[in-house]
């Protein structure tokens, strides 16, 4: 197993008789994702898509498809820009940068430097990327994300970049560097695509945007940084064996944190020793805050990377309010051995180290991390994963997703759903003044509210 789960950690929070009192809601949250029967089933596409990839033929297909546009994109651009928000675009950007690092596109490599757009609203971000793309001698390509087809975000951001593809290349150059991928059929994105031509991928009707990192969403710009998705999708198919095996670590893991949260802690912190997992975390951040945060129910998923937010958080790890718990990924062979230089003077007093690799330091600031943490009242889910390669972030997505779904389904909640999310949005369409009298009506009484306490 390229992920395994240590649950030596949350003893003294969770007993043996908490498990044994859980286990018929754990059978009945995983029946609910085998015989598709719990709610929100019609969005299970996600659990056999590791296996359509290897038997459906139009699956198949489809990859075959987003390896020769990747390879395409990969040949034609110096710069491209995958416009996208939540998850349309949270997979694609945790698998770039643990793969390649967050400082992939400085660091020497072959294809284009990729940049992420139409996940915020912020003037200075557009801007910047606008400069970015300013050079007449770059060659942009763009891939716009979006399932709804209507999400505001990226609507702007895809204006303003396909006004600037247009402007440069014309309408034929732009059609040969614009890539949508949105719904099969609907939204307004399609109906753009369509009108243009441009070349267009399918977000399955059965997959949710947080699951969909292992479809053309996240598939197509992975392999546009030269990442093997097919040893991805192997580490998701082997997880997809595991996961499914009564027991297993996925669904341990959903039944840990369900217990954890009923004996008191409602914060869940999503640990890690390596700033390549910054994105991976934001990514697991979404899959479980919008998967499972509602009906007034949830943990809040919170995350730090270590060592460096223990000298920014870890105080209050260590002796704030005890309401939390922490999952730490250990990652084993992150990288080649670095050995620690020898200083004849000792001037640090650190000698004893000399010639140890670094990784054996991070490996001991884990463990006495892990220790002072749980000694301190902060219970410790440990999950080692094998090494920070296309297989095992395969694998590492396959099961937090699985574990979501049984995770939520132990909560007692909707997994695929995101109903909360509409609320902002009808304010903010109101406030922007979208025609019609629903949003009119609304639009004034808002107005009236923010006048009590003026901001602008
Ligand atoms: O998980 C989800 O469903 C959401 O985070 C969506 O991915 C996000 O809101 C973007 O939606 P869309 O792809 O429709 O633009």
């Amino acid at each position: 197993m390229a992920l395994k789960l240590i649950d030596f950690y949350t003893r003294g929070f969770i007993s043996g008789a908490d498990f044994d009192a859980i286990a018929p809601e754990i059978e009945s949250a995983c029946a609910k994702i085998r015989e598709r029967c719990g709610a929100g089933s019609d969005f299970l596409g996600w659990v056999d898509l590791p296996e359509r990839y290897k038997t459906d033929p139009s699956a198949i297909e489809e990859l075959a498809e987003i390896k020769k546009a990747a390879e395409k994109i990969r040949s034609m651009c110096d710069i491209f820009i995958v416009i996208g928000i939540g998850g349309s675009y949270l997979g694609a950007r945790a698998a770039i940068e643990f793969i390649r690092s967050q400082q992939y596109n400085i660091l020497p490599g072959s294809g284009p430097q990729i940049y992420f757009a139409g996940n915020s609203l912020s003037t200075f971000d557009t801007t910047n990327l606008i400069k970015l793309c300013s050079d007449e001698n770059k060659n942009v390509c763009v891939n716009v994300i979006s399932k709804s087809g209507k999400t505001t975000e990226p609507a702007v951001a895809f204006r303003i970049f396909r006004e600037l593809l247009e402007r440069r290349y014309g309408e034929e150059g732009a059609r040969e560097r614009i890539y949508v991928t949105t719904d099969r059929a609907k939204g307004k994105l399609l109906q753009l695509a369509r009108e243009k031509g441009y070349k267009t991928f399918v977000v399955p009707d059965d997959v949710g945007g947080r699951y969909s990192v292992l479809t053309p969403v996240g598939l197509l710009p992975i392999a546009v940084a030269g990442i093997d998705i097919d040893a991805m999708l192997e580490g998701a198919s082997a997880a997809r064996e595991d996961a499914l095996k009564p027991g297993s670590d996925a669904v341990k893991y959903a039944a840990l944190r369900n217990l954890l949260l009923r004996s008191g802690k409602q914060v869940e912190i999503f640990a890690s020793y390596e700033s390549r997992m910054a994105m991976v975390a934001e990514w697991w951040k979404q899959l479980y805050g919008e998967s499972e945060g509602k009906d007034g129910k949830g943990l809040y998923p919170a995350s730090v990377i270590f060592s460096t937010d223990l000298h920014s958080l870890g105080q209050y790890i260590q002796e704030g309010t005890r309401n939390i718990f922490e999952t730490v990924l250990y990652i084993k062979n992150s990288a080649p051995d670095l050995p620690i230089p020898a200083d004849p003077g000792d001037v640090d007093g650190l000698s004893f180290l000399e010639g140890k690799p670094l990784e054996f330091i991070s490996k001991n600031a884990f463990l006495a991390t892990l220790l002072a943490h749980y000694e301190g009242g902060v219970p410790n889910i440990v999950l080692t994963l094998d090494s920070a390669d296309e297989y095992n972030l395969g694998y590492l997505f396959y099961f937090f997703e699985y574990a979501c779904a049984v995770s939520g389904y132990i909560l007692g909640v909707n997994p695929f759903d995101q109903p909360g999310v509409e609320a902002y949005k009808n304010n903010m369409y109101a406030l922007l003044g979208m025609p019609g009298a629903e949003n009119e009506a609304r639009r004034q009484a808002l107005l009236q509210r923010l006048e009590s306490a003026s901001i602008f």
